[in-house]
């Protein structure tokens, strides 16, 4: 049998073999859910601590129509990506820093959390289960996503009695459609994504409906996704939906500071590194949206995204074009980055995990 409950634990194989994934058309994947083999599951009351967890077959799962999720939004989720080496190896990139981001953002949503060696585990346990399900080296990825979500019943606004910690995967290629691959950007003057004192630095699920909105008003105008202000003066530059902006000018990349309204992207402070390890000088600041006209190139990044350059972006109906392609700042990043998590430049810094 292929149940997974018969696998010794922790699993640390696949009953499927990579062979098993021959008919996967890994030309065609973008960044839609396919379903994979196995998720992981682990659950724990409020007054007690995550126990052990299990890996079970993929799909749906069982909610109480009260659950403190569904009624009050009490959920984090993180995101995070599985690589395959040349040699057929997996790499895991700075998992133990998604970990430290939901124990983050669970005190501030008043979950209990897994501990950082959990939720690494159940991360690497996912990935192996559906070891055959990450592409090959060159062809994309396998996104692992786990929630943190309150699915104990409430009532009155107040903390779920039960949580469950989830993960589950699936392959993925490019998050965006655009053919050119360089983003063309909105800068949205009425909608807001976050305010001070609200939850915009954390990963709570409650950031990302709200932002739909504005997406999709963007879309059908043929944007591909918009560019946020600072919900008091409407002035300085947040984030992108699903990702973080930088701005280069000269050796001088800037990108706004995280101080609380923007979220702390791994890939952020990934390419922070990075660059100052190239010599370029980076600057976490307030960006004002008037230096948009001065920037060279902009780019953003994130565990979907990756690092996208930005062709354009169109702010107060003034659109103002980017560099992008062969030999941009925007490339030297992706391709330092890319490198490492995919095992084909040494990774000094002891960022990826092989697993
Ligand atoms: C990620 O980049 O992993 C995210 O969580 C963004 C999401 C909108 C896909």
């Amino acid at each position: 049998s292929r149940a997974v409950s018969s696998m010794p634990e922790p699993c640390r194989s696949s009953p499927f073999s990579d062979d098993e994934s021959r008919d996967i058309d890994w030309d065609s994947l973008g960044f839609g859910l396919l379903p994979t083999d196995y998720m992981y599951v682990m659950k724990c009351s409020e007054d007690e601590n995550f126990e052990r967890g299990q890996l079970s077959r993929y799909g749906n799962i069982e909610l109480s129509p009260a659950a403190g999720v569904l009624n009050y939004g009490q959920g984090l989720f993180e995101g995070l990506k599985a690589y395959r080496k040349e040699d057929g190896g997996l790499l895991l990139f700075r998992p133990h820093d998604n970990a430290l981001r939901m124990r983050t953002g669970a005190e501030r949503m008043c979950m209990p959390s897994p501990s950082v060696e959990q939720f690494v585990d159940a991360v690497k346990q996912t990935a192996i289960a559906n070891r055959r399900w990450v592409p090959p080296s060159g062809k994309g990825s396998l996104y692992l996503r786990p929630l943190l979500v309150g699915t104990g019943p409430v009532l009155g606004l107040a903390p779920a009695p039960e949580y469950t910690f989830l993960v589950y995967a699936s392959p993925v290629r490019n998050y965006f459609k655009e053919d050119s691959g360089a983003l063309n950007l909105y800068v949205e003057t009425k909608f807001d994504r976050a305010s001070r004192g609200g939850t915009g630095g954390v990963k709570t699920i409650s950031n990302y409906a709200p932002a739909l909105k504005a997406i999709t008003r963007a879309k059908s105008r043929g944007f591909s996704d918009v560019l946020y202000l600072d919900s008091v003066n409407k002035r300085t530059l947040e984030e992108v939906s699903s990702c973080n902006i930088f701005l280069v000018k000269g050796n001088v990349i800037s990108t706004p500071a995280t101080s609380g309204t923007i979220l702390p992207g791994v890939t952020r402070k990934s390419v922070i590194d990075i660059a100052r390890n190239r010599g370029y000088e980076v600057e976490e600041r307030a960006i004002d949206m008037d230096e948009l006209s001065d920037a060279r190139e902009v780019f953003c990044t994130g565990t979907a995204v990756g690092v996208a350059p930005v062709g354009s972006i169109t702010c107060l109906d003034k659109r103002i074009e980017y560099q992008t392609g062969a030999g941009t700042t925007c490339q030297e990043l992706y391709s330092t980055l890319v490198g490492i998590q995919t095992g084909t430049t040494e990774d000094k810094i002891g960022w990826t995990v092989e697993i």
